[in-house]
């Protein structure tokens, strides 16, 4: 069947509307009608270049919720009908790390890199004018319809509406895990949270939801410090440098208890100074992305033994999607989790590059493909 997508034709380069063929699912795999989808900065990592899809055509989109429309051949657990988020990273269920309730280091993860099925990189399920297109993270849901594996899908209820569940399939269980596992915030603390895009909005609430007495935001953007305090944040600064004194001013001159880094493009210098900004036997919680590349970062070594600081690494917040999203789901149904408000505008599935452009000025907490619209 044909479907409409936005796809990179280069990298660099922009997403471009494109009418791709979709194959039909096969075994433990489905089809899925896509309801929203979230435009997380990681799509754009690959249309400036940051990253470099290993296909291209590569369709970009990897954090979607929609309504099952076929089931492959014997396949379990999915039938027509069903509402499913997809989570970026699959869970086979069965690897070392799935086994000990860690899915989201999957050995699948690997290959979700590679634009192919995750179980199989060499194979793929869209073409372009007879060519291979890649999926992000093989989903690709900056597509009208999209064929993922089961592994990559969340099954949910049908009584929660789906278009804000998009955001549980990467953005909201990656920045609340940021702060209430790999930060492991605890009531009272000081916390700070560089960069309120869509990662950094729910790093804020998973904070300030743990306890946190002060959640200070910084971001170099008017607009995303004028709207933090709508998810949890006590105050906001355009630099890092002023947030740090202010979590001094808190701590008697010790620093904040952790720092969050989810920035859109992360620098060197950004690991520098988050860890210059923690206290004694604090934590840098490293979720922001630049580069798949080693570079050079300076740090303070000494300072790290001797003040006893962590610098952790974060990977869709140190928990599995299927803790992650129920328990988010229903933290969304009781009110207590904020979804909707992190949804500054909704595009149509030919205004990806818009969306990015609008991300790239500042203007979206988070923006949204709505296939509705
Ligand atoms: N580790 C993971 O599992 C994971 C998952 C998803 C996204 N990410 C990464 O997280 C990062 C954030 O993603 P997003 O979609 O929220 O991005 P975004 O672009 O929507 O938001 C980033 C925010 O950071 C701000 N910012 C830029 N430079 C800053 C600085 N020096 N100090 C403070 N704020 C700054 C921007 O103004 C923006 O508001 C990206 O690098 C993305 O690739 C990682
Ligand atoms: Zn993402
Ligand atoms: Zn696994």
């Amino acid at each position: 069947m044909k479907s409409t997508a936005a796809v990179l034709l280069t990298s660099p380069g922009e997403f471009t509307t494109a009418t791709v063929e979709l194959d039909e699912p096969r075994q433990n795999e489905i089809l899925v009608r896509l309801v929203a989808s979230g435009m997380c900065h990681s799509d754009d990592h690959y249309a400036t270049g940051d990253l470099r899809p290993k296909v291209l055509p590569f369709c970009g989109g990897h954090e979607g919720a929609g309504v099952v429309e076929k089931v492959g051949p014997n396949t379990e657990g999915f039938a027509v009908g069903d509402h499913v988020v997809m989570t970026f990273l699959p869970a086979c269920g069965r690897c070392f790390w799935c086994s000990q309730g860690k899915q989201e280091l999957c050995d699948n993860g690997a290959q979700a890199e590679s634009g192919g099925r995750p179980e199989d990189p060499s194979s793929y399920r869209l073409s372009l004018d007879g060519k291979p297109v890649g999926q992000m993270t093989g989903l690709g849901t900056f597509n009208e319809y999209t064929v993922i594996n089961t592994r990559s899908a969340y099954k949910v209820p049908k009584d929660v509406p789906l278009k804000y569940l998009s955001l549980l399939g990467c953005g909201v269980g990656t920045g609340y895990g940021s702060a209430v596992n790999a930060a492991d915030v605890r009531p009272g603390h000081t916390v700070i949270v560089m960069g309120l895009g869509g990662i950094g909005s729910a790093a804020v609430q998973g904070a300030a939801h743990a306890g946190a007495a002060n959640v200070i935001v910084v971001d170099p953007v008017e607009f995303k410090r004028e709207v933090a305090s709508e998810f949890g944040a006590t105050e906001s600064f355009a630099t890092i440098e002023e947030a740090a004194d202010k979590a001094r001013h808190y701590t008697n001159g010790q620093g904040a208890d952790s720092t969050i880094v989810t920035v859109g493009r992360l620098q060197p210098g950004d690991v520098t100074a988050a860890m210059e900004s923690i206290r004694k036997g604090g934590t840098v919680a490293l979720t922001a992305v630049g580069t798949f590349q080693p570079v050079a970062t300076e740090l303070n070594l000494g300072m790290l033994s001797m003040m006893q600081k962590t610098l952790k690494g974060v990977v869709f917040g140190n928990w599995s999607p299927f803790v992650s999203v129920p328990r988010l789901l229903d933290m969304y149904r009781s009110g207590r989790l904020k979804l909707d408000e992190m949804v500054t505008r909704t595009y149509s599935i030919d205004q990806v590059a818009q969306g990015y452009r609008d991300m790239h000025a500042g203007l979206n907490v988070r923006g949204m493909i709505d296939f509705e619209k």
